[in-house]
């Protein structure tokens, strides 16, 4: 298997209680050297998304590490071209790309820690 191939990922992404409530935090699963892909819990619910940006092909959405929401922190933001989406579904309500949907990714919590449920594709060209 080539390092950057689809896999299973081994590990989990963290510890459920690392995660702060309402605010976003990057992972890279497949140890690409960049955030692939994101993660912000809101109460009981956890929504993780890519770092892929709708609007142009694999844009990445943060302005810096962790930093995935608007100034208030009531929409994910993408950083390029200000699209803001919905933190629970993903779907882009004001910017270049109304409509569109981020891409989720599966996750599972099991044992206090939160998992990628399935195979993770690699997030970056190469
Ligand atoms: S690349 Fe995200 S809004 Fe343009």
């Amino acid at each position: 298997m080539r390092r950057f191939d689809a896999r299973e990922v081994t590990e989990p992404l963290c510890r459920i209680a690392d995660l702060p409530e309402g605010r976003s935090v990057g992972f890279d699963p497949l140890n690409e050297g960049r955030d692939t892909m994101f993660v912000i819990r809101k109460g009981d619910s956890i929504h993780a998304w890519r770092n892929l940006c709708p609007h142009y092909d694999r844009a990445r959405m943060a302005w810096k590490k962790d930093e995935f929401l608007n100034g208030d922190r009531s929409r994910i933001m993408c950083a390029a071209h200000g699209a803001l989406f919905r933190i629970e579904n993903g779907i882009c309500e004001v910017g270049p790309c109304i409509g569109q949907q981020l891409t989720p990714v599966p996750t599972v919590q099991r044992d206090g820690a939160l998992w990628i449920d399935g195979i993770y594709a690699p997030g970056f060209r190469r």
